[in-house]
Order: C-alpha cells, then sequence, then structure tokens
C-alpha cells in the first residue's frame, strides 16, 4: 500500500477503507507517514467529505491509537459528557456531581483550556491542593467508592488526534464535520463511557457558528457513537453568549457552586438541567420529565453540592473555598468597566470576551502558557439586559493593573447597544438523537 494512492483517492472522491485509513493514520502516528503526505489527505478530506460509515472507521482508527481505557472495573452504567468549547462554559463542575448524586457514574476525563475557551481542568486546579492525575487504579477506586472522579486526559488516550489535530490547526483543516467529529469521537470512545451527552455550542463564540451547521456536527457525532455501540445524544445548546456570568477559573468554580447551592444564574442553571437530566436519561434513570425532577431535587436537597465537595475532597482538594468563596485566593487589582453609553445590550462577541479574559490572564494563547486562576471578568449585565451609560457592565480581576487597558477595549469592542430589548435565542436550539433532531 502507498499513501500517495490513498491520498490519490480521496482527492478523486473514493471512499478509503479500514485497511487504508489504518495504513495513512497509523504511518503518521509511528513517524513513517510524513507530515506533507497528512496534510495533504486532511486537505483531502476537508474538500471531499467523508461516508458516514468512513468517518465511523477513522473514529475507531484515531481512538484505537492509543490507551483504551477499560471501565468495566468500575459498577454500573458510566456516563460521559463533552462540550465542544465556550466562554464561560463550567457545566461539567455542575451536572457531574448532580448526576452522581443521582446514582449514576462518572470517570471522566476532561481538557484544559486553549484559546478563548476555558477547560475544567484548569478550573478544578483552581481549588487549592486539588490533583487531577490521578493513576488508573486511584481513579477507579475512587469512582467506586463515591461515585464521581473528573481528571486530565491520560497523555496516551488518542495519540493520533493529538498529531492530526496540530496539522490540522497549521494547514486550514480544523473547520470540516467528518474531522472534527473524529477528532472529538475518538477520545470519548478511547474513554470508555456507555453513555456519552454531546453539548454542541453554536453561535459567534463557538466552533461551529450556525444552527445548521451545529446540527450537522452533532448527527455525525451521534451517529459515530451509534456505530459503536455507545448510548449517546447532544444537546444544541446557545453560545451567542457567555454562559452566567462569570469567566475565569476560582470565578468559574465559585459560581458552580453557586448554582448547586441553588443561587447560581438563571442561564447557566437551566442549561445545567437540562444538560444533567439528558445524561440521567441516557443512563436509564426513568423518562426525561422524570430525570429533570430527580436532577432538581438532587440540588435542592444539596445532594449535588456535597457530592461536588466530596469529590474535591478525595482530589485533594480544599473545600472551604466551595463552602465560602471569599476563601479563594483574590487577584490583587480588579476594576470595574462602565457602560459607554445608555441602551439594552442586544449582542456580544462572545469570543472576543474569551479573548478579553484571556488578556487579563485567565487563560492561554499556548498549551505552554501559565494562567492566573483568580483572574477573569464577572458580567454584570448580559445580553437582553438594560443598562445607564456609566453603569457597571463588568468587573475585571488581574495580578496586574497594566493588564486592564487591553482588555477593556478587546470586551468593550465585543458589546453592541440598542434602542429596543433583542430577542434571545433559546439556551437549548434542539436535540439530536439517532431518531432524529428536535428543534425548541
Ligand atoms: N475539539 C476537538 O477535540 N477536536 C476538534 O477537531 C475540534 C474541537
Amino acid at each position: 500500500m502507498r499513501m500517495y494512492d490513498i491520498i490519490a483517492k480521496k482527492r478523486d472522491g473514493g471512499t478509503l477503507d479500514r485497511a487504508e485509513l489504518e495504513f495513512a493514520v497509523n504511518g503518521f502516528v509511528a513517524g513513517e507517514v510524513p507530515d506533507y503526505q497528512m496534510s495533504a489527505l486532511l486537505m483531502a478530506i476537508y474538500l471531499r467529505g467523508m461516508a458516514d460509515t468512513e468517518t465511523a472507521e477513522l473514529t475507531e482508527v484515531m481512538a484505537r491509537s492509543g490507551d483504551m481505557v477499560d471501565l468495566s472495573a468500575i459498577e454500573g452504567i458510566k456516563v460521559d459528557k463533552h462540550s465542544t468549547g465556550g466562554v464561560g462554559d463550567k457545566t461539567t463542575l455542575v451536572i457531574t456531581p448532580i448526576v452522581a448524586a443521582c446514582g449514576v457514574r462518572i470517570a471522566k476525563m476532561s481538557g484544559r483550556g486553549l484559546g478563548h475557551t476555558g477547560g475544567t481542568v484548569d478550573k478544578m486546579e483552581s481549588v487549592p491542593g486539588t490533583r487531577t492525575s490521578l493513576a488508573r487504579e486511584e481513579f477507579f477506586a475512587q469512582v467506586n467508592r463515591i461515585g464521581i472522579s473528573v481528571i486530565g486526559q491520560s497523555g496516551n488516550l488518542a495519540p493520533a488526534d493529538k498529531k492530526m489535530y496540530a496539522l490540522r490547526d497549521v494547514t486550514a483543516t480544523v473547520g470540516c464535520i467528518p474531522l472534527i467529529a473524529s477528532s472529538i469521537m475518538s477520545k470519548k470512545l478511547a474513554a470508555g463511557s456507555d453513555c456519552i451527552l454531546l453539548d454542541v455550542k453554536t453561535g459567534n463564540g463557538a466552533f461551529m457558528k450556525t444552527l445548521e451547521e451545529s446540527i450537522r456536527l452533532a448527527q455525525a457525532m451521534v451517529a459515530i457513537g451509534q456505530h459503536h455501540g455507545r448510548k449517546i445524544a447532544a444537546l444544541i445548546t446557545d453560545m451567542d453568549t457567555p454562559l452566567g456570568l462569570a469567566i475565569g477559573n476560582s470565578l468559574e468554580v465559585a459560581e458552580s457552586a453557586a448554582v448547586l447551592k441553588g443561587s447560581g444564574p438563571a442561564d447557566l442553571t437551566e442549561v445545567c438541567y437540562q444538560l444533567a437530566a439528558n445524561m440521567l436519561l441516557l443512563a436509564g434513570k426513568g423518562s426525561l420529565a422524570q430525570c429533570r425532577a430527580m436532577a432538581e431535587h438532587a440540588v435542592e436537597s444539596g445532594a449535588a453540592f456535597q457530592k461536588l465537595k466530596e469529590m474535591f475532597a478525595a482530589q485533594g482538594g480544599d473545600t472551604s473555598v466551595l463552602d465560602d468563596p471569599a476563601l479563594f485566593a483574590r487577584a490583587k487589582y480588579s476594576q470595574v468597566v462602565p457602560a459607554p453609553q445608555s441602551g439594552f445590550l442586544y449582542a456580544t462577541d462572545t469570543e472576543k470576551i474569551g479573548n478579553a479574559s484571556v488578556l487579563l490572564g485567565a487563560g492561554r494563547l499556548k498549551k505552554e502558557d501559565s494562567i492566573d486562576f483568580a483572574a477573569g471578568i464577572v458580567l454584570h449585565k448580559k445580553a437582553g439586559g438594560r443598562v445607564q451609560a456609566g453603569e457597571p457592565l463588568a468587573t475585571f480581576y488581574a495580578e496586574d493593573e497594566a493588564r486592564f487597558a487591553a482588555a477593556k477595549e478587546m470586551f468593550l469592542s465585543a458589546i453592541r447597544f440598542a434602542d429596543k430589548a433583542p430577542e434571545l435565542p433559546p439556551l437549548v436550539l434542539a436535540r439530536v438523537t439517532a431518531e432524529g433532531v428536535e428543534r425548541f
């Protein structure tokens, strides 16, 4: 077999078979297929697309390029969730303890933030002492004991994806549904859970900017999960505006704890209930309405907040900051950003707001950058809200006052004002399952 022929077949619109995909992907991981040939193949896939079965095969080959985590040592049904990434998206920290408090196991591997989007592992590490790297035996034992553990992704989970993603990033081949779907799903299949709920973000702060594109991506991922015998569904959720009010690591942990104590922002709370209910539904806990009621009860009874604390305590975290977020290390400086004019906030460029938080030190532009856990933004107004000129729009937090000017310029360039209250999209726009698409 020759890589040249595989590239030519895809260039001419052919469908690659399992042997050809294995030759290309495994050869690339082994260093036998050079970057330039894999780049050419990725571009051919980008331009020609892939058949559903071909995408499913590619995903499996990528998943099998490294460790396939066997979760059978953990009793019961294990449910995973994945978000395609957004600004202020702290849902994992809210919904995994809710689901675990309802008796469904969570053995989850999460990522770090990159670019304008945050990552669960960074947020967790803002709780002093928290370990996000556990040996496999400790990870399993914790889930068997308390029902939940969230840790960082192991280095050898889908290494083909890691290498292919790095190439896609520099060859203009990221925005391609079969490649995104196989990238995400290879990691989810390798991570081993029985059920997977996908949170596909849509809007100006998301990867997929339109609802139709997001639905197509969700359908591709659901088809892959289905093909590999997993119970899987996707919710398409709004990312035209940040989720909740807090953006930045410890700020977001504090907000997640607030939701679990019943005092979080309404938008975040609602999205979390819908996600948690859908995870419970996949795990067979009842009808969607029963699962929603179960999720609400887990919060109202305090069981979900206790579960969050149990997880952090088991992983070495100081849970006093969850009880009282004022105990989190504070940023040295804060600055209120006043509204430059009166009106209704009718739109926010969410990616820019995420970038403003990165400028304050809350995120990283390169993988090796360090982050400041206390830095970030707390919004006082969101899209749809009315403001008077001079009223606080947001408060910024940073370790260095010099960071404020550029962040403020970026933030204000993201906000648009109107005379009339805007019509906002629903928080959850659609649900995609193997049976079809339900639009809300
Ligand atoms: N997230 C991933 O893991 N892979 C992609 O290709 C895009 C988003």
